[in-house]
């Protein structure tokens, strides 16, 4: 067996407890416990003696921070998303990069369900007429819309899209999704397969689960959205950058889109004067669609057998594949 205590990790933030357990018993670890950023000087410090790198996610992950670490051998982000990597700069350097696919999907795919039944049923809306005190005054809240015989058109049909196409078949939607290529068991899910075109046209709600790439960063734009159905309610937890957050805004101003809810913005975090917080037809939660104790603890640990797989020359339970 590798003795892994001559190796050292390195982390870019806080860890979950149960993961910096298990990986302090293993190896030489810096972590950072108190919470928040490690100042980018001592970061950068601790990078040249990194054999792993344990990111948080807060950081981005270029040729220039590489460079800082020379004796780097593999990178593990506690996160499904890697957008703020750059993995052919990884790939050039021979560095693996793991992820945490699978540990998440439900906990997101619950949070997505919630917010199309909120772009329907207003909940955070209705629970802000309470509590200004408009209930106690009899004013009316006005009616709401039913999921049931809605269409929820999915963009992305991973396993995230699959999971909640299967929550919202619970409602009686009908689901049609678009990915890049036909799902072989859509029939089992339910679902059709659709032109990203078709399913704009006909989408009630269209959610997005699509990874940040290239080829998603703004494509729902203002062509986007002239091509949907008036009144489309729409949910993003995938990445922001995947909206025009401006074309967005006129949308929801215009009424062409009646609702969007959103566990992530164009910019994040977005800061509470934005101009989308003034608008009533949205719901925004702050990128917490993987934050309960369970997932974050089951993502932490996944980060960990990454990072001891590799430096075991094994391979990674979940390794992100070059293009
Ligand atoms: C991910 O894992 O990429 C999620 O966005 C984190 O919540």
């Amino acid at each position: 067996m590798t003795d892994l205590k001559k190796y050292t990790v390195v982390a870019s933030g806080k860890m979950r407890d149960v993961a910096f357990e298990k990986l302090n018993a293993a190896v030489n670890l810096l972590g950072w416990q108190k919470g928040g950023r490690v100042p980018r000087e001592e970061f950068e410090e601790r990078l040249a003696q990194a054999d792993a790198l344990f990111s948080t996610g807060n950081i981005k992950i270029n040729e220039e921070l590489l460079a800082k670490a020379p004796n780097l051998k593999v990178i593990a982000q506690a996160s499904v998303g890697y957008d703020n990597i750059d993995i052919a700069a990884c790939t050039a350097r021979n560095i693996p990069v793991g992820n945490t696919p699978g540990v998440l999907v439900d906990a997101v795919a619950d949070l997505a369900y919630g917010l199309i039944i909120d772009s329907a049923r207003k909940i955070t809306l209705a629970h802000q007429h309470v509590k200004s005190g408009l209930w106690g005054q009899n004013k009316p809240f006005g009616l709401a819309t039913d999921l049931a015989h809605k269409t929820l058109g999915v963009v992305g049909m991973g396993d995230i899209g699959s999971a909640i196409a299967a929550r919202a078949k619970a409602s009686k939607m009908k689901i049609i999704y678009h990915n890049r290529t036909r799902r072989p068991d859509d029939v089992e899910l339910g679902a059709t397969y659709v032109t990203l075109e078709e399913l704009l046209a006909q989408a009630d709600f269209i959610v997005i689960a699509v990874t940040l790439n290239p080829s998603t960063k703004g494509m729902f734009n203002e062509e986007t959205f002239a091509k949907m159905k008036d009144g489309a309610r729409l949910i993003n937890i995938s990445r922001g950058a995947v909206i025009d957050t401006e074309a967005m805004y006129n949308a929801l101003v215009s009424g062409k889109l009646a609702y969007a809810a959103m566990d992530v913005t164009e910019p994040e975090p977005l800061p509470g004067e934005h101009k989308l917080l003034t608008l009533p037809n949205v719901t925004i939660t702050p990128h917490i669609a993987s934050a309960t104790v369970e997932t974050r603890d089951a993502m932490a640990l996944l980060t960990v057998d990454n990072i001891l797989a590799a430096l075991e020359g094994k391979p990674m339970p979940a390794q992100v594949q070059a293009k």
